[in-house]
């Protein structure tokens, strides 16, 4: 064996065809499978992309660093099922760039946290961990109350993300901006904007009328994940016929 191999490594031509070849292979198992990502991605019922708001709280939760205590991806196992529900599906995180998964749990999974406690709960949660979960070792997040959010170039945020795939339309990357505000607005008329975004969670999230905060978009973020697809009408593998 270790002679033959003497043999290959004397002949450079040998040694360049074999390297190639070894190459070209690993190179092959890498690029195949994306050509059948279409099929791997299952049809749903229910998923879209973000609205502005919510694409703006999960820019502050990527830029504060969520995804080094917090997971988005429920495994297909029988204890996290029962603890979290409905495993993810590779629709959900289809829009997702970067993709969430994480693969730290020092905190709980959060791919399915929406609906599951008040915008009360949530705004008292960041302000102070441990005001609502005494144990808890989470950093507090007050700041973000206190920060008006940016929202000026939100459209542009849309068109990067229809670059690499995310089905934004002319109209929702027009309407940004006053999509954004409608949405953390108390009173607001967001019928278009519901029309656009469906299932999006509307009115005050951190408990401050008068303003739009980072908080305001963060909460606005979590009360979706996990929300959007319709689990009645798809069953694993696709939508049910
Ligand atoms: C240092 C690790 C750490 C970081 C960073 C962190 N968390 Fe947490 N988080 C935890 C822990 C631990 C818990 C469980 C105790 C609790 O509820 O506070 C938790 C709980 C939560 C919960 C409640 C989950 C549930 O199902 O009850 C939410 C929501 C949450 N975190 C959101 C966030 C957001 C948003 C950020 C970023 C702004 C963040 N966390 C950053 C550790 C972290």
């Amino acid at each position: 064996m270790f002679i033959k191999h003497a043999t290959i490594e004397r002949n450079t031509i040998l040694l360049s065809v074999l390297t190639l070849l070894t190459v070209a292979i690993g190179g092959l198992v890498e690029i195949v499978p994306l050509f059948t990502i279409e099929t791997t991605i299952e049809r749903v019922q229910g998923m879209r992309p973000y609205s502005p708001l919510e694409l703006a709280g999960r820019n502050i939760y990527i830029r504060e660093g969520c995804y080094v205590c917090h997971s988005q991806q429920i495994r297909p196992l029988r204890d996290e099922v029962e603890r979290y529900g409905h495993y993810s599906l590779a629709a959900e995180s289809m829009y997702d760039h970067p993709f969430q998964w994480g693969s730290k749990r020092t905190g709980p999974d959060l791919a399915r946290i929406g609906g599951k406690y008040s915008n009360e709960w949530h705004a008292a949660h960041m302000i102070d961990p441990r005001a609502v979960v005494p144990q808890s070792i989470m950093p507090a997040y007050a700041f973000l109350a206190e920060k008006p959010l940016d929202g000026k170039d939100i459209a542009e945020h849309l068109k990067a993300l229809r670059v690499v795939g995310v089905p934004y339309s002319d109209e929702m990357i027009a309407q940004a901006r006053s999509d954004l505000e409608a949405q953390a607005t108390p009173d607001a008329d967001t019928e278009a904007l519901l029309a656009r975004y469906p299932k999006a969670a509307v009115g005050d999230f951190d408990g401050d009328q008068k303003r739009i905060t980072e908080m305001d978009a963060v909460i606005a973020y979590l009360q979706m994940l996990g929300r959007l697809v319709e689990f009645d009408r798809t069953q694993p593998g696709g939508l049910r016929q």
